[in-house]
């Protein structure tokens, strides 16, 4: 099944719930980079890095981008029922892997990242898209508030679960589920009433096809007319980018790091774009093909805490839920991201 909705002329509202994070870092990117994007508002969730870290790096990162006027919100401090994990190991120390970015002093909202989520679909009734690429602790208490919030949305694009695949976290739990299963059932659940639109659902299966190299860095830079060196598995770990973009030079310096991290999972020097698909989405829906899945969270099992399960022939008597993501032209993806953040960067530069 593919879903065409991207006809309209005027800039779609969008609200990006994100845990950022090198590939969240580069979904933001693509989003401001959008024209036919106009993002109204940004939940900072915890996972990736904890709260305050990751409401520090949405904040510099339009401070970076140029872009100024959307609101950034905290969200709560961990996950509904348990502790927090965070993923240092995987995004770097401060999240943005080797880069860091200083403060402006700006800051959050004065209302929580739940209570962002319901303003921005309030003041948007049947057009906001929402972008959940995180933990769905946040989503999941904004529709506690709002139990109205699904019939608000235009479209809601979560990145989160391994459909008929492995997990990243653990054996069969993929992380931003994994960090926070209530909330992510809480939000299946939610979605599941008759009469509502789906929400597309990009798992690992399909995310991971989305994988950055450094040929299509080196591509990405030259769009942005900023001569770099292409990197190499055989760099030394840490290499700085030379790129006189600043933008560039941040997301080579991110980049490297989740590179590095790729090649010692065995996946080779490469990074996969989880989060940045589901930006993608957000505007053109008809990037990936779907299937519609009646999709819940395993919550107790003591070897498959935070499992996505999808019952694709209707075996527990319930409507679906989802539209799950199984097909995506990655080669596509790339060529859009490239033609955007490419100019937008050289813009900045
Ligand atoms: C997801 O986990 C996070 O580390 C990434 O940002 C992405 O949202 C992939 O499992
Ligand atoms: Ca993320």
């Amino acid at each position: 099944m593919t879903i065409r909705d991207n006809e309209s002329a005027a800039p779609i509202p969008v609200f990006a719930d994100v845990d950022t994070g090198v590939d969240d870092a580069m979904a933001l990117v693509y989003l401001f980079a959008s024209e036919d994007a106009d993002v109204v508002g940004i939940a900072s969730t915890a996972g990736n890095v904890g709260v305050d870290q990751v409401c520090h790096n949405n904040l510099a990162l339009l401070d970076l981008c140029g872009t100024h006027g959307v609101p950034v919100s905290r969200g709560a401090d961990g996950p509904i029922a348990s502790a927090l994990r965070t993923a240092e190991d995987t995004h770097g120390p401060e999240g943005l892997g080797y880069a860091h970015l200083p403060s402006n002093g700006s800051t959050v909202t004065t209302y929580d990242a739940a209570e962002a989520w319901v303003r921005a679909a309030r003041a948007h009734p049947g057009e906001l898209v929402g972008i959940a690429v995180g933990p769905l602790t946040n989503l999941a208490l904004a529709v506690r508030a709002e139990p109205a919030l699904p019939t608000l949305l235009r479209r809601l694009v979560i990145m989160g679960g391994a459909f008929d695949y492995r997990g990243n976290t653990t054996a069969v739990a993929e992380w931003n589920v994994s960090v926070d299963p209530e909330a992510a059932a809480e939000v299946f659940h939610a979605w599941s009433a008759p009469g509502l639109t789906p929400p597309i659902v990009l798992g690992l299966n399909l995310t991971e096809h989305i994988a950055l190299t450094p040929t299509l860095l080196t591509r990405l830079a030259a769009a942005a007319q900023s001569p770099t060196r292409a990197m190499s598995v055989l760099d030394d770990r840490g290499t700085r980018s030379v790129a006189a973009n600043p933008l560039i030079r941040v997301l080579e310096d991110a980049l490297r790091f989740y590179f590095e991290f790729h090649f010692d999972q065995g996946e080779g020097y490469l990074a996969h774009l989880h989060d940045p698909l589901a930006a993608a989405v957000a505007l053109y829906p008809d990037l990936v093909q779907y299937r519609a899945a009646t999709v819940d969270v395993e919550l107790t099992g003591t070897l498959t805490r935070g499992m996505t399960i999808a019952d694709w022939n209707g075996r527990w008597g319930r409507p679906p839920n989802a539209l799950v993501g199984i097909g995506v032209d990655a080669g596509v993806f790339f060529d859009r991201f490239i033609d955007r953040v490419g100019p937008f960067a050289r813009r900045l530069g």
